[in-house]
């Protein structure tokens, strides 16, 4: 019982980290990355308390295992897998390591994803083990009845678990988990968008690149694809520019003669030490290359 009781609470703590790191925005992204590592660790801890179910289950997979066994260890192994995806895609594009990404928008689009399918088998799976949640919350939190001596064998109450029981659990876990992917659908919404932007930009450094002449090709094709250009206006890339002019980039007002590289997904103007892991400062005056004008 002890057991069931240490598992609850560690269940319950791995879904509120993993549903915690979905809010960026409240968190940080230096929480956010200890955070995600926290929650695979706990994962991790998860595992071992159930595996000699895991060795139990995966012997007799194709013998005597139960349809719903198999079931079980299905939905555990694509949560596994959706953890390993989310944290090598988080570790890929975190600061801890700052690589230097040409596809950092790809890398992102995969962790962002990921963590939404994740999270929705995670759902699955809570809505599978309903009944024992419930029941261990309910003897982790009704209080023991006081003995009677005079009462030597109390009879103990048979747990019952109620269809409201289950519309409440899954109510509170679907509520949570619709709040934490809504808050990153904008996030997802902007990234698509850039990555899009950053593959058509490729496309057309290739196609000057073949088009300039032969001893100019690699020199103007780096110059047109080291800039970033706006997801939504979309600036020509004949009017794409290295971003150094130190002047104008401390005003970040649009102006006919300013251009804005208003490429950063999360409409970020953010200077050194920069809010996220793209911050890039080629020109050195202190600004994200993705928020500032020039
Ligand atoms: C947010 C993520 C997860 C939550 C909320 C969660 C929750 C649960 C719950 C409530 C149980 C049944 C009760 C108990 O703990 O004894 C369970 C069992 C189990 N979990 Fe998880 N789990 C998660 C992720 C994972 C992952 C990634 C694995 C990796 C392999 C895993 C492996 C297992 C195993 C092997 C069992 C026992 C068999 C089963 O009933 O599925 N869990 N989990
Ligand atoms: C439970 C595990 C994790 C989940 C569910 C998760 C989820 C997310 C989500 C949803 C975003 C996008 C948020 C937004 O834009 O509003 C994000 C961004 C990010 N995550 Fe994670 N993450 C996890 C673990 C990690 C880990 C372990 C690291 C690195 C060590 C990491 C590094 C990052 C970075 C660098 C960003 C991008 C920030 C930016 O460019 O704006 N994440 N994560």
């Amino acid at each position: 019982m002890k057991n069931q009781k240490s598992n609850w609470y560690l269940d319950v703590v791995i879904l509120l980290g993993f549903l915690v790191s979905f809010f960026l925005n409240l968190t940080g992204l230096a929480v956010h990355q200890w955070l995600g590592v926290a929650v695979f660790l706990g994962i991790m801890f998860h595992l071992v308390n159930h595996w000699d179910w895991v060795k139990s289950v995966f012997s007799n997979f194709f013998g005597k295992a139960s349809g719903r066994a198999r079931l079980y260890a299905l939905i555990d192994g694509l949560l596994l897998y959706g953890f390993v995806m989310i944290i090598e895609t988080g570790l890929v594009i975190s600061t801890w390591f700052n690589l230097n990404l040409s596809n950092y928008e790809v890398w992102l689009e995969i962790h962002i994803y990921s963590s939404i399918a994740t999270l929705l088998l995670a759902v699955l799976k809570v809505g599978l083990h309903w009944r024992w949640i419930v029941k261990t919350a309910a003897k982790i939190f009704t209080p023991a009845p006081k003995l009677n001596p005079q009462v030597l064998n109390p009879v103990p109450q048979a747990s019952t678990v109620s269809r409201r029981d289950f519309l409440v659990t899954m109510g509170l876990v679907g509520l949570g988990s619709a709040i934490a992917i809504s808050n990153v659908l904008p996030s997802l919404k902007k990234v698509d968008a850039s990555s899009t932007v950053a593959q058509n930009t490729e496309n057309t450094a290739t196609t000057a690149a073949t088009q300039a002449e032969p001893t100019a090709t690699s020199t103007q094709a780096q110059a047109v694809t080291s800039v970033p250009t706006d997801a939504s206006t979309a600036i020509p890339t004949a009017t794409a520019q290295p971003t150094a002019l130190p002047t104008a980039t401390s005003a970040p007002v649009a102006s006919n003669s300013l251009v804005c590289y208003a490429s950063c997904p999360k409409g970020r103007h953010c200077s050194f030490p920069g809010q996220c892991g793209r911050y890039t400062d080629s020109n050195s005056n202190g600004l994200c290359d993705l928020g500032e004008c020039s």
